[in-house]
């Protein structure tokens, strides 16, 4: 029988595009608006029902992030830890969570990752339960030769990955959450390093390619992916969960939210973790959801 599917956050790197920002502090865990970047991709698992997860950081930065998120019990998630002791690329991921993936499938998301739209949530909802082979989110921008760029025939069946192309194939790049069966670790560590000397994630998606099992799911016009990873990217998020949040008068991606949704979290356990948050509104919104939605 296959395991349930578990979640790792790969929340490691340099930040260099950042500093001096990012210089002493974890660029996941610098805010998007209200909250640290970190709980964007964290709701993005728990949204998706992924409720183990690991958390994969630098050595320096993991006392910061635990003191944030802890063991997530107190969010009704089971959060385990992990380093990743330099940034040699994201296919390593696969290899560091071996053991806490413990022969399950896995979903990798990116820790500078937002994600955002009903069309999306309902996206990964279904792929979730896909059994066998990997699932990788494509996504329409202006600027494809930036990422990992997906190829199609005319058929619109993906036929070539290529990172960072000069000459892109299309203009759906793959975005940073990625949904492996059980055999991503072994795939992994076949992986050699590329001219930039990191494990490549495109390298590891090949291989499911060329083994004809690499799905790619198109995400809709409806959805927002942004990364974070420039002062005018993450500005811009910044900007788009402001004017998000303020015209509608809710909280966007709030892990204790969809924890809570999920049926994790009782209306009372809600009700505790809003208590201390209040003075900045956002524990509001969490009780008025504990209020509201039970
Ligand atoms: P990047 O934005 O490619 O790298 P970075 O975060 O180190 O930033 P910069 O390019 O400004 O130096 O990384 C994307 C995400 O993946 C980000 O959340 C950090 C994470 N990451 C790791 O955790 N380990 C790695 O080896 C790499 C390459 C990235």
């Amino acid at each position: 029988m296959t395991k349930q599917r578990k979640g790792i956050i790969l929340a490691g790197g340099t930040g260099s595009r950042l500093h001096p920002a990012t210089i002493t502090v974890s660029k996941q865990l610098m805010p998007v608006f209200d909250k640290p970047m970190i709980y964007y991709p964290l709701s993005v698992l728990v949204q998706a029902g992924i409720q183990d997860i690991l958390m994969i950081t630098t050595p320096h930065d993991q006392a910061q992030f635990k003191k944030l998120l802890g063991d997530g019990k107190a969010w009704g998630l089971n959060i385990e830890w992990a380093v990743q002791p330099s940034p040699d690329g994201l296919a390593q991921a696969l290899i560091i969570a071996e053991d806490f993936l413990d022969g399950a499938p896995s979903a990798l998301i990116l820790g500078d990752n937002l994600f955002f739209g009903s069309g999306f949530a309902k996206t990964i909802k279904r792929s979730v339960k896909d059994t066998g082979g990997a699932t990788v989110f494509g996504f329409h921008v202006k600027n494809p030769s930036d990422y990992g760029v997906v190829g199609f025939d005319k058929d619109m069946n993906a036929i070539s990955l290529v990172e960072k192309p000069e000459n892109p194939a299309s203009n759906y790049a793959v975005t940073g959450l990625y949904f492996y069966d059980e055999h991503a670790p072994k795939y992994a560590k076949t992986v050699t390093p590329s001219a930039r000397g990191e494990l490549e994630i495109t390298a590891l998606n090949e291989i499911y390619l060329n083994r004809s099992e690499l799905r790619v799911e198109l995400l809709d016009e409806g959805t927002t992916w942004l990364d974070t990873g420039t002062h005018r990217s993450l500005l811009a998020a910044a900007q788009f969960v402001a004017v998000m949040e303020d015209r509608q008068g809710i909280r966007i991606c709030c892990p204790e939210v969809e924890s809570f949704r999920q049926g994790w979290l009782t209306k009372d356990e809600l009700l505790t973790l809003a208590e201390p948050l209040k003075k900045s509104g956002y524990g509001n919104y969490l009780a008025k959801v504990a209020e509201s939605e039970h």
